[in-house]
């Protein structure tokens, strides 16, 4: 029986979780879970972030980490979040955030005359190392000659393994187009790396094309014309910026849903937007990125079938304007829940 570590964390995540629960159970009754008091509030309240002996039962004892989100303004240096978030990715090495930018229907789309197949493409964002890692420091703090490094960590083995990830999975899921995008023109040490390494691990694959645009004119080319990817592979950091993009061409951050990878390790699954304290405690933040993670993580757990069975759900609640305000809607988080879990009896 599958068990899953599950983390409401801070502001919205609470919210969301709670949807995405509820639709979990009921779509896989058989799955069991333990939810962590981990987050802001704890923090706050002893001290702790990341207890070592939770991440040893993380990797151990569960199937998948379920989180909502981290990130409070009370707790203005983060630490909370790099300990938890960032740590388990780190220490479980999930290296993969595997971020699907998929328009269920076309009304949420700002960009005008696109349909669902325009926009569907993936994106491998790299995901233990870049301007991640925290290697750097300050130097003279708060003195007029402050000096602050932040570096960035590019490993050939962290490169490989991330662009070779992203071309079997095109080729597994028959899709012809990986785009690698970086900025070897500004940045020619580690980016120079991602070239190289792009083009070796390309060969591999000769019926997919491969192709390289910099990030800036990437940006463009997914407002522009986002039809023309089906697999986007970049690092941390750029991959963090071009998938609230990739949210946004969707219908909104409350959409997106993402999974931290590492095949036959560990998985964790979140949805991509964060604790959202401008609408937190309020009943109105949208659960439906939630719902799809708790579905990506099901079709991790290999039940690809009601992976698929909630997606067509969150689609009917698309398609009959069940949905919170963001997306024109009138409902509350809760209500949305309600929404999936009707929608379920009927698809
Ligand atoms: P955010 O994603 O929390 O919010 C950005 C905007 O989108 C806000 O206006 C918010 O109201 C809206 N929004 C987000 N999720 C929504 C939802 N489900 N429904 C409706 N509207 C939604 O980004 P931010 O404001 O930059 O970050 C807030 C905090 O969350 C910060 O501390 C940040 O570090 C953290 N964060 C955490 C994660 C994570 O834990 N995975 C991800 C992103 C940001
Ligand atoms: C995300 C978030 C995190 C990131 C933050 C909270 C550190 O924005 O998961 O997209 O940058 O990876
Ligand atoms: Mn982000």
């Amino acid at each position: 029986m599958p068990h899953i570590a599950v983390v409401p964390g801070d502001g919205i995540g609470n919210e969301v979780i709670a949807e995405g629960l509820r639709v979990l159970g009921a779509v896989a009754p058989d799955v069991t879970w333990e939810t962590f008091d981990l987050g802001a509030e704890r923090y706050l309240r002893d001290g702790t972030t990341m207890p070592p002996e939770v991440m040893r039962r993380w990797r151990e004892d569960f199937d998948a980490v379920y989180l909502g989100a981290l990130g409070d303004p009370r707790v203005p240096s983060n630490v909370h979040a790099r300990d938890i978030l960032l740590g388990a990715r780190f220490q479980l090495d999930l290296y993969i955030n595997f971020r699907p930018v998929r328009l269920l229907d076309s009304r949420t789309c700002p960009l005008k005359d696109k349909a669902p197949e325009d926009i569907d493409f993936v994106v491998f964002r790299e995901n233990t190392e870049g301007l991640y890692t925290g290697i750097g420091g300050q130097f003279k703090r708060d003195t007029d000659d402050e000096v602050a490094i932040e570096q960035e960590m590019n490993t050939r083995k962290g490169v490989e393994r991330i662009v070779r990830a992203a071309f079997a999975w095109a080729r597994q899921h028959g899709k012809r187009r990986v785009c690698m995008s970086d900025k070897a023109n500004a940045m020619r040490h580690g980016h120079d790396l991602w070239q190289r390494v792009f083009k070796a691990v390309a060969a591999d694959y000769p019926e997919i094309e491969a192709r390289h645009l910099y990030v800036d004119v990437l940006t463009m080319q997914m407002v522009l014309a986002p039809e023309q990817f089906d697999v986007i592979v970049t690092n941390n950091l750029f991959g963090d910026i071009v998938t609230d993009l990739g949210a946004a061409l969707q219908g909104g951050i409350g959409l997106a849903a993402s999974g931290n990878l590492n095949p036959g390790v560990a998985a964790l699954f979140e949805p991509v937007h964060g604790s959202a304290p401008d609408i937190a405690g309020k009943g109105i933040a949208n659960p439906l990125a939630a719902v799809l993670s708790a579905g990506m993580l099901l079709g991790h757990l290999g039940r690809p079938q009601v992976e698929r069975r909630i997606q067509d759900a969150v689609q009917a609640c698309l398609r009959d304007g069940r949905v919170t305000r963001e997306l024109g809607g009138t409902l509350t988080t809760r209500e949305v829940g309600d929404a999936v879990l009707d929608s379920l009896g009927g698809v």
